[in-house]
């Protein structure tokens, strides 16, 4: 049996990372069974929060938001990943920890070093095989999201650069494991960057 991958897809609201994601996972169904998730809300228990996430329309304390972000996250990785990734399956992730490290971190301000161990105990110390940031700028990260905005896209235009630079500064911080690709490019131009990046774990 082939060794299964847990890639997971970063970025910032709008950078069209769900795209790729499902473009990646077509190219490679060609050769491998491939499970696609997401953070918040895989299935079952995960749907439940990801709809407080979301839709909660009073305010939702930042380390309260965190929990919420963790306790999908350890149900994901237990429930869903692991067992994927254990019988071969190349898993295609729609967000993960480094959300959290962005969006809680840099963006809403909560202590970094904090953040990283309790991802640690949510995830049980699993790490993807590779994570992909889609680097986009407000403007495009704006025209892409279009009027129908959620809770944590109508937070403003501060909040979006903190999240965008916590993202290039997790890539400066794990070379390794995390790329960063240019995603204001053409759909198949960002495509064809990150197969470059893909084919080399296949
Ligand atoms: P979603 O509708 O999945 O949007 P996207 O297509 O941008 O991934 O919404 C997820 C939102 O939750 C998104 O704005 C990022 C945010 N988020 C966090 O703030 N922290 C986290 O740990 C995760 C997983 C997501």
């Amino acid at each position: 049996m082939k060794k299964g991958l847990f890639i997971t897809f970063e970025g910032a609201d709008g950078c069209g990372k769900t795209t790729q994601l499902n473009l990646l996972a077509d190219y490679l169904r060609q050769s491998r069974e491939v499970l696609i998730s997401r953070e918040p809300g895989a299935k079952g228990l995960g749907e439940k929060l990801r709809e407080i996430l979301l839709n909660y329309d009073e305010e939702i304390a930042p380390r309260c938001e965190s929990f919420l972000f963790l306790a999908d996250r350890a149900q994901h990785i237990e429930q869903i990943v692991k067992p994927a990734v254990l019988e071969g399956k190349i898993v295609l992730c729609d967000r993960h920890t480094d959300s959290t490290v962005a969006y809680q971190g840099y963006g809403r301000g909560l202590n970094l070093n904090e953040i990283n161990y309790l991802n640690n105990l949510a995830t049980g110390g699993l790490k993807p095989d590779l994570t992909v940031v889609f680097d986009v700028d407000i403007e495009t990260s704006m025209a892409r999201v279009g009027s129908e905005k959620d809770r944590m896209e109508t937070s403003g235009t501060e909040f979006f650069n903190r999240v965008r630079n916590g993202y290039l500064e997790i890539a400066k911080q794990e070379p390794e494991r995390v790329k960063v690709l240019n995603a204001a490019k053409s759909i198949d131009a960002v495509f064809s960057d990150l197969l470059k990046l893909v084919t080399p774990l296949l």
